[in-house]
């Protein structure tokens, strides 16, 4: 176990050759308060979760395959604004290692150059576990071989393979500096930094939530609503939550 000097998110960080589920892990810990802030890295997971009951590819010492367990208060128990302080931590990580800029695909998908380069995974039980995969050193035949042609990793896109303590070390603290702030009661820099991120403001775009497809010019985007205006004027609003895809529209 080692010991940094962050003040919530990865006050300690747990190191591991192999583990199942980075995810499952945390989950099961849990069980113990004390472990509020608590983060595991594993070099290789077995059993990798992704959304929607898919697996995640995570082979040993490609990438970063982190799970943070918080004990965040009421009003932070919501696992769409933790994506959202996990995926623009990811983003600035990732400029900062590398000077290359991604974007925040809706609503946990992380996209360098059009390919998925992390995705985010927030699993609410006893505690929350913000779970963040991040493909690093992954050589591109790995993709193809696996047929995961939309995949891919940073060092596709640099000179040289990357230090991947380094990217831990940093995510973790943007995602401590971010989760301050949201404890603090400060949210309005996060939600404008997600909204540079995504990239879509002001573009036409389409939602789909619990309705079909709804189609018009976003026109806010926040951590209480997501708000489009369609060609007749009139505005359609839903919680993040509510919130399936949020794409932009083709012309
Ligand atoms: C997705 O489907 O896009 C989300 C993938 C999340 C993968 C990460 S890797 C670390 C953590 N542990 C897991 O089992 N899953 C998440």
């Amino acid at each position: 176990m080692e010991s940094d000097k962050r003040e919530f998110v990865g006050n300690r960080l747990l190191r591991l050759d192999r583990v199942d589920s980075t995810n499952r892990l945390a989950a099961e810990l849990a069980v113990d308060l004390a472990n509020n802030g608590l983060a595991i890295w594993a070099e290789e997971q077995t059993a990798g979760r992704g959304r929607m009951g898919r697996t995640w590819q995570s082979p040993p010492a490609c990438g970063v395959w982190l799970s943070v367990l918080l004990f965040p208060p009421e009003s932070l128990r919501r696992p769409a604004l933790m994506t959202v302080l996990a995926a623009v931590a990811v983003c600035e990580t990732i400029y900062a290692c590398t000077q290359l800029q991604t974007k925040i695909k809706w609503p946990n998908d992380i996209l360098l150059q059009g390919r998925k380069v992390c995705g985010i995974l927030v699993e609410q039980g006893r505690g929350t576990v913000i779970g963040i995969g991040l493909n690093v050193n992954t050589p591109a035949e790995a993709f193809a071989a696996a047929h995961l042609e939309q995949a891919g990793s940073l060092a596709m896109f640099t000179a040289a393979p990357l230090d991947r303590a380094q990217i831990v070390r940093t995510l973790l603290g943007h995602l401590d500096r971010d989760y301050a702030e949201l404890l603090a009661g400060r949210a309005e820099d996060l939600e404008s930094r997600w909204r540079w991120h995504s990239g879509l403001l002001g573009r036409q775009v389409v939602v789909l939530a619990n309705e079909g497809p709804v189609r018009g010019r976003l026109v806010e985007m926040n951590f209480a609503s997501v708000v489009l205006q369609d060609a007749e004027g009139a505005l359609h609003a839903w919680p993040p939550e509510a919130v399936v895809t949020l794409l932009p529209a083709a012309d």
